[in-house]
Order: C-alpha cells, then structure tokens, then sequence
C-alpha cells in the first residue's frame, strides 16, 4: 500500500501483512495484520516506530517515495518489539539520523536488542517535549502497557496520539481508518486482540485513560502500531470501548472449555451447558481441539463463568487444557466464578489439578463434578445440577 498523508505533513507509512495469520506465535491473525510507522514532514523529519524486519524494504521505499531526497533526522521508538523496531539497526545505518528518542526504560530495552555502541540515544521522560517546527512531540511513558518500554508519542497541534500497541487491531486492508471498515469485524478484532495482549495490564490501560483525561490531552486521531486508525467520533468510541474491556464487568455468559478422549467429559460438558442455559445464561461450548486458545480466550474474557474440563490422563490432565489453562492464567482474567468437570477410570485426579488451576487464578470456584468412565443419567443430572448452581451464582454475581 502507499503511504497516506493522515494529516497534513504527517504520513502513513506502514506495512500489510496480509498473509500473516500467526501473531507472533501464540495468538491467531485470521485477518493478517499490519506493522503501521509514520513520518512526520516538518523542518525536522521525524520516523515514527519502524517495522517488522520482513519489510525493511518497503519502509525504505515508502519513505523516499514522501521525501525523495530529503533525510530523516529523528528516530521515535515507541516500543522496542521486533514488530516495530525490527527495521531499527538498518535504519540507524541507513538514514544516520541525528537523534532516536526512547523512553527511559527502552533505553534499557533498545541496547539489550541491539548492542550498539554510539547511537544518538536520548531518553524522554513523560513531559518531555521535542519541536519539529510547527509540530512538536510530547511523550507519555505506558510503562508495561504491554512492554516495559513502552511509550505514547502525541502531538498536540495535530491532535494526534502515536500509542502503539495499545488500541490495536490485527488487520490487513486496503483502508486505513476504522469508519471505512466494517464496524463489526473491526470490533471483533478489537476484543480479540485485547483479550490476547492488553488484558493482563488492564489496570495500566485504566490509569494511562485516566492520566490522559487528567492532562485534559485534546486527541481527534488515535494512531495505533496494528490495524486501523481511529478519527473523529471513532476516537471517544475506542476510548470508551478500552474502558469497558479494561474494567472487566462480565456478562451474562459462561463459557465451558474442555478436552475429551472418548466423549465422557464432552457429555458433561453439554450437560452443565444445558443447565446453564435453563437458568437464562449464554453458552459457549469450545472443544480444544476445534479451537485455538486466542479465540477462546477472547470468548472467556467477558464471560462470567468459566467451566474447564478434561478426563484423567496419565494421573494428570490432557496436554491441550494445560495449554490452555497456561494461556488462560497468564493473562490474568478477572471476575470469574469457576467450576471443574472431568471423566477418569480408576486414580481420578482431573478436578482437583483443573481446580487448583482455577483458585491460583482467584476465580470463585465451585465444586467440582467427576465421573467414573461413562457417565449415566444420575451422572449427567449432576453435570445438569452445576450447570443450574452456576446460572444461581452468575445472577447473584450480576445483581452485585
Ligand atoms: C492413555 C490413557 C491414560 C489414562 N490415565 C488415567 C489415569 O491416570 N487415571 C485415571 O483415573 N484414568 C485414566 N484414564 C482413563 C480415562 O480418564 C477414562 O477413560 C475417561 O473416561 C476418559 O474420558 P473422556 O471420554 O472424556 O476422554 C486414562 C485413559 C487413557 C486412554
Ligand atoms: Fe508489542
Ligand atoms: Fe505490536
């Protein structure tokens, strides 16, 4: 794609992936995604962020095909991940610009990656304030929304905030801003990537909002580092829609999860789903080995309940729901109520290492229901029973 003059003299200048549908390796990209930087045209030439390695050439190309033979002179590195810096040693080597700002702690992060030895580095703080002529950049520390170098890069007499990571989506397209998509999908991949890269530092996401309201910054472009830029009336909706991620209120929903050898556990599962949705609460049923863990997870992110299920393995549990519950942990989801179901033959471990799971993650955990082998009518009752006791618990936890 060309480069886009997004406001006057400030340039999109990124790359489509479209053809990537691994994120980084541990969360799908069905849609492709995008590594977006920008250039600022101004008595100083400002590039913002870089791009994955893969597209050196094309930031080379997109950047000559704005300044012909004009240099760029300032580097802003908002994030030190190869997503955005991976072009950075090039770059250094071929535009030999004469500073690249960090933030204090991508200082730390950019020599850990590089190695360099005389790069024109210098650190800017939040409050920190550099003039490119009729624009200047001022910098906002996001420590740890998602890395801990991360920064905001906002330009006041544009209105205009550089946030990275944060805001982003997985999307490859021929548009650029998110009112000409379709609002639904662009959604969809919102949630997505909230739940599988942003929730964990969800706190982070409120205090920054906050930090930006208190410094009563004027934004009417929000320019993130994956996907669409939001403008105009976008920019308060995607601010909202951070804060009702960020404040993880759940729905009127549970999600039961589970991996199964023989079906045993999966007709428990069906049968608490059954339960469920007698008491007005709605499902989602997802079998490990239908779905990734990123989609699941996005699905678990707003729900109230969240039911887990595997049979006995090997006097553990079936390596898939390791893989999940490992994902799941780590991103640290909040407000749950959790319950365990599982079949097993003869030593019967499944629920208590599935619940052990649950409580290391806070959730409020119910007790769990096992069957030997097959289960039997009287069995999937009691499976039918927990689905009834968590649609009691989410309508209480709801009415909070
Ligand atoms: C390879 C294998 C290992 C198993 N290991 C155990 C075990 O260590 N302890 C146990 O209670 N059951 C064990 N079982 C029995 C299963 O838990 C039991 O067959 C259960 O009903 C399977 O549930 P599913 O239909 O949901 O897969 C094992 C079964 C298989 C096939
Ligand atoms: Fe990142
Ligand atoms: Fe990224």
């Amino acid at each position: 794609m060309k480069p886009v003059e997004i406001k006057e003299d400030i340039w999109w200048i990124g790359a489509v992936d479209w053809n990537r549908r691994s994120f980084h390796g541990y969360s799908v990209s069905p849609l492709g995604t995008t590594y977006n930087n920008y250039l600022i045209v101004d008595d100083k030439v400002a590039l913002v962020d870089t791009v994955d390695k893969h597209f050196w050439g094309r930031l080379k190309c997109n950047v000559a095909q704005v300044l012909g033979d004009r240099k760029v002179d300032y580097f802003v590195i908002n994030h030190l991940e190869p997503d955005h810096a991976g072009c950075l040693a090039d770059a250094v080597e071929h535009y030999k610009p004469e500073k690249i700002y960090v933030s204090p702690m991508g200082e730390k992060a950019m020599k850990a990656h590089f190695h360099y030895k005389d790069w024109p580095v210098e650190v800017v703080p939040t409050g920190s304030t550099v003039s490119l002529g009729k624009y200047s950049l001022n910098f906002v520390e996001t420590r740890m929304l998602h890395w801990p170098d991360s920064m905001l890069t906002y330009v006041p007499e544009a209105k205009l905030a550089f946030t990275n990571d944060a805001f982003g989506q997985n999307i490859a397209s021929s548009e650029r801003f998110a009112d000409e998509y379709d609002p639904w999908v662009l959604e969809q991949s919102m949630r997505h990537y909230y739940a599988n890269i942003v929730l964990p530092y969800s706190p982070m996401v409120i205090k920054t909002l906050d930090a930006i309201e208190d410094m009563g910054i004027e934004i009417d472009m929000i320019c993130p580092d994956h996907g669409l830029i939001f403008r105009g009336d976008d920019v308060a909706w995607v601010i909202e829609k951070y804060r009702e991620y960020a404040a993880q209120k759940p729905k009127n929903k549970a999600v039961i999860v589970y991996d199964s050898m023989w079906k045993s556990t999966e007709h428990m599962a069906e049968a608490v789903a059954t339960g469920l949705a007698d008491k007005g609460v709605s499902v989602k049923i997802y079998s490990m080995k239908a779905d990734h863990h990123s989609i699941i997870m996005t699905e678990i992110f707003d729900a109230a309940a969240v039911v887990v299920g595997s049979p006995t393995h090997n006097n553990g549990i079936l390596p898939l729901m390791a893989d999940m519950l490992t994902y799941m942990k780590g991103l640290r989801p909040q407000n749950k109520i959790g319950a365990a179901i599982g079949s097993f033959g003869w030593s019967g471990e499944c629920v208590k290492i599935l619940t052990e799971w649950l409580e290391k993650m806070s959730m409020d955990v119910v007790d769990p229901v096992k069957q030997k082998f097959v289960p039997d009518h009287e069995g999937l009752g009691q499976c039918y029973e927990l689905g009834l006791l968590l649609g009691d618990k989410i309508q209480e936890k709801l009415a909070e």
